[in-house]
C-alpha cells in the first residue's frame, strides 16, 4: 500500500489506517473474537497505522489491539496512536504532568509497551491548546520515554490551525469527509507548509458515506448513532459528521453516480481524501522544504472505522483505486456546497 510520511515523527504509514474506536464500545457489539479478525483484516491488507483511545471501551480496544500486536508476525512493523483526556471531566486544569503521566502509563500498560508511538490530546477543552504548560508537559512526557511523539486530536478549524503552530505537535487529527470540507481551506495547507502529520477522521461520516443507510435503518441503544445524533454525550460532530441524517443520505445518493466502476461507495469516499492536495487551488504549487510531503497530497493517513474484517480489507483496498478525476471532485464540492456547507461550515 502507498506510505506517506509523518515528517515530525521520522515514520511513515500506510495511507489507510484502522479506526479502532469500534473495537471498544458505542457502536453495537463486536465480539473480541470479531476485534482479533478486524485487525487481521486490516493488517493484512497493509494497514501499518491503528488510532484508538484510552477511553474506548474504557481500554478494550487499546487491550485488544495491544495482546494482537504482541502475536502477529507483523505486529512490530504497526505504528498505534492512542489519545488521553477523557477519562475526566472536561476540565482544562485536568491537563497536567502527573495526569498525563497516570494517562500514559495506563495505555502503556493495556497495550503492553514502554513507549507509546503517538498520544494525542483527545479534543481537550479549547483553552487547553493554548495553554503553554500543557506543551512542556508533553515535552517532558517524550523525554521521559513514555511516549515517542504527541499530537492533538481536534473538533475546530480554529483549534487546528492553534496546535499546528506548536513546533513539537507531530499530528492533528480531524474530521475530514465529502460532507466536511472546511479543513481543506486552511488547516491541510498550514499543515503541509509545517510539516505536521494530518489524520483524517469519520472518513465515511459514521458509515453515511458507505450508502448502505436509509430512512429504516436502525442502529441499537449503545450505539452513538442512536444516542449521540443529537449531541446528547459528546459533541455532534463526531455522529455522521454533525450532517441531519436525512440530509446526508440525501447528498449520499447524490454522490453515488459519481463512485467509479468496481469500486464501492465507502472506496470512492476515501479516495476523495487520499486525493486532497497540498494547496486548495488543486495546484502542487508549494516550493520544496525537507519537511514538506513529498506526495503533494495533505492528509497522512485516513483512518475508517471497521467492525469487521470485511470492512478492513475494503477500505484498505481503497489504496489502490486510481485518483479521482477534477471533474468528480467539482461534482462532490457541488453537492457539498449545496446541501452541507449551509448546515455545517460554520461550525467546525
Ligand atoms: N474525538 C476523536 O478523536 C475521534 C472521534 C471519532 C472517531 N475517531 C477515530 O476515527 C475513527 C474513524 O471514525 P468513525 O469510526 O467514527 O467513523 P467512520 O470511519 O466514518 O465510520 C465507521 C463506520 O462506517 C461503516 N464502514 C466502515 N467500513 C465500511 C466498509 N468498507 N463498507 C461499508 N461500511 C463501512 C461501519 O458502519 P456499521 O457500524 O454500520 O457497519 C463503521 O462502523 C474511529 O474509529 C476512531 O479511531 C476519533
Amino acid at each position: 500500500m502507498e506510505k506517506r510520511k509523518f515528517a515530525r515523527m521520522d515514520r511513515d504509514s500506510s495511507v489507510i489506517g484502522l479506526g479502532a474506536w469500534q473495537l471498544g464500545a458505542d457502536w453495537g457489539e463486536v465480539s473480541e473474537d470479531t476485534a482479533f479478525a478486524t485487525l487481521a483484516g486490516a493488517v493484512e491488507a497493509g494497514v501499518t497505522f491503528i488510532d484508538t483511545a484510552d477511553v474506548y471501551g474504557d481500554g478494550r480496544s487499546e487491550q485488544i489491539i495491544g495482546r494482537f500486536l504482541r502475536e502477529h508476525p507483523a505486529g512490530s512493523s504497526v505504528t498505534v496512536a492512542t489519545k488521553m483526556g477523557r477519562r475526566v471531566e472536561q476540565d482544562p486544569a485536568a491537563y497536567t504532568l502527573n495526569n498525563f503521566r497516570e494517562w500514559n502509563d495506563r495505555s502503556r500498560e493495556n497495550l503492553g509497551v514502554d513507549t507509546l508511538d503517538l498520544v494525542q490530546l483527545h479534543c481537550p477543552p479549547s483553552a487547553v491548546y493554548r495553554t503553554e504548560q500543557v506543551y512542556e508537559a508533553l515535552e517532558t512526557l517524550v523525554q521521559e520515554k513514555r511516549v515517542a511523539a504527541y499530537g492533538v486530536s481536534v473538533e475546530t478549524c480554529e483549534e487546528a490551525l492553534a496546535a499546528i503552530t506548536r513546533p513539537g505537535i507531530a499530528s492533528v487529527q480531524i474530521v475530514l469527509n465529502a460532507l466536511r470540507h472546511k479543513p481543506l481551506e486552511e488547516v491541510l495547507p498550514a499543515a503541509a507548509e509545517a510539516g505536521v502529520g494530518i489524520i483524517a477522521r469519520v472518513p465515511l461520516a459514521s458509515g453515511l458515506l458507505s450508502g448502505r443507510y436509509d430512512e429504516n435503518t436502525h442502529f441499537p441503544e449503545n450505539d452513538h448513532r442512536t444516542y449521540n445524533r443529537h449531541g446528547g454525550s459528546f459533541d455532534v460532530g463526531e455522529t455522521f459528521s454533525g450532517v441531519e441524517y436525512h440530509i446526508g443520505l440525501e447528498a449520499v445518493r447524490r454522490l453515488t453516480p459519481l463512485v467509479p466502476e468496481g469500486a464501492t461507495t465507502a472506496q470512492f469516499a476515501l479516495r476523495w481524501i487520499l486525493d486532497q492536495p497540498t494547496a486548495l487551488s488543486g495546484g502542487v504549487s508549494f516550493s520544496a522544504s525537507a519537511e514538506r510531503d513529498s506526495t503533494g497530497k495533505s492528509v497522512t493517513v485516513v483512518i475508517p472505522g471497521a467492525r469487521n474484517a470485511e470492512q478492513a480489507r475494503g477500505n484498505a483496498a481503497a489504496a489502490d483505486l486510481p485518483p479521482l478525476s477534477p471533474e468528480v471532485h467539482e461534482q462532490v464540492k457541488a453537492v457539498y456546497d449545496e446541501l452541507i456547507r449551509p448546515q455545517i461550515h460554520h461550525r467546525w
